[in-house]
């Protein structure tokens, strides 16, 4: 299987970037090929802009969504979002390491899927391409995060209520309209506040469950 491993923490040291450590090696372990996407350490650019499209077809107004749709047509994206783009193409799993911000990905994540899922790749609206139609059928997506709250209170009922119905907005509207199919996310509660053997004990989680894909 080839995986496309995508991170958004800037501190190397993180527990977030350990859990990356561990999946990468247990992917290793297991045969499978990995590619990373460590935005922070790539300085990668969230910023949906004019530039995105060197061959813009509108000059006297820009509309992003139109342009996506022309440029998915000639592959004339910028070279930074070329690239991301030739990664989703090789991967037949996306895994979004993050640890929760605002009980939602950190914006240079969100900026990555803006840019790099642009309409006309993942989806064509003019064509009604979504769903079970989506572009990316055939691949799946997963979410790897950490909080700083507690399980209870991302829990339905718990004072922020469910977590997994938060995250609906990127698992059902991005994922699965793309297509993809949606494994179940790996949550790591109260991170910030964790001992280092739990710590320890939840990164063994994390690699039996990524050896088990
Ligand atoms: C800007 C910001 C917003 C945050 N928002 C939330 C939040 O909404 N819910 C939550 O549980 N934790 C929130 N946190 C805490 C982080 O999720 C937590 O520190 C992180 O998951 C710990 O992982 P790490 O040790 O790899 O940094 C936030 C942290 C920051 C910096």
């Amino acid at each position: 299987m080839k995986v496309l491993y995508i991170l958004a923490h800037p501190e190397p040291k993180s527990f977030n970037a350990a859990m990356k450590n561990t999946a990468l090696t247990a992917l290793k372990e297991k045969g499978h090929e990995a590619k990373l996407s460590d935005l922070y350490a790539m300085e990668f650019d969230p910023i949906l802009k004019a530039s995105d499209f060197p061959e813009r077809k509108n000059q006297d107004f820009f509309n992003p969504f139109l342009e996506a749709i022309k440029a998915s047509k000639t592959g004339a994206f910028s070279p930074d979002i070329k690239e991301e783009m030739e990664k989703v193409k090789w991967a037949d799993l996306l895994i979004f390491q993050f640890p929760i911000y605002f009980t939602a990905m950190p914006a240079i994540m969100k900026g990555w899927i803006d840019r790099v899922l642009a309409p006309g790749f993942g989806f064509n609206p003019v064509t009604n391409s979504a769903y079970d139609t989506g572009l990316f059928k055939g691949k799946s997506a997963m979410l790897s995060f950490t909080t700083g709250a507690p399980k209870e209170m991302y829990s339905e009922g718990g004072a922020h209520g469910d977590i997994h119905k938060h995250l609906e907005s990127v698992t059902h509207c991005i994922f699965e309209f793309m297509g993809m199919k949606v494994l179940p996310s790996f949550i790591v509660y109260e991170a910030s506040a964790m001992k280092r053997e739990k710590g320890t004990e939840e990164l063994e989680r994390y690699r039996k469950r990524i050896s088990e894909l």
